[in-house]
Formats: C-alpha cells, structure tokens, sequence
C-alpha cells in the first residue's frame, strides 16, 4: 500500500504571472487549481503572482501556514 506524501513541489514562477495555487486538494494539477474545487463545493484557489521570476516550494499538503509556499507541515 502507497502512502502520500504530500511533499512540495518545486516550480519555476515567471514574473507577473498570475498563479492560482489550490487550496481545496483536488485539482489533478498540483500546485495549481484546475477548477475541481467546484465540484467539491470548496472555497476557490489563491491567486499571486512576483514581480521577478524565481524558483519555489509550493505547498500540496494544503496544511501550510505561509500560503502558497510549504513551511514543513507536511511533516508533522
Ligand atoms: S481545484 Fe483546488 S482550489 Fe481549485
């Protein structure tokens, strides 16, 4: 039997770019949001976007307390 991790995923943000990062867990498309939250009557993602491109940590087990970015919760 597999176990989920829920690790972060690293991902390349481009500048001025707007990103909707899901907070429901459903999408199919981690990080990000693909809409599945409506079928699962959730609140809607969190849009942000930089003003410099940069590399990040993207949290998926949606247990951070810095959103989008992971801060370890995965791990407790
Ligand atoms: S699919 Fe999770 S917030 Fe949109």
């Amino acid at each position: 039997m597999s176990e989920k991790t829920y690790s972060p995923i690293s991902v390349d943000l481009e500048k001025d770019k707007r990103y909707a990062w899901c907070t429901c867990s459903h999408s199919s498309n981690q990080p990000f949001c693909d809409g599945s939250h409506r079928a699962h009557n959730k609140p809607p993602s969190l849009g942000f976007s930089f003003e410099e491109s940069k590399k990040a940590y993207l949290c998926t087990c949606k247990r951070t307390g810095n959103p989008p970015y992971c801060d370890g919760s995965h791990k407790k």
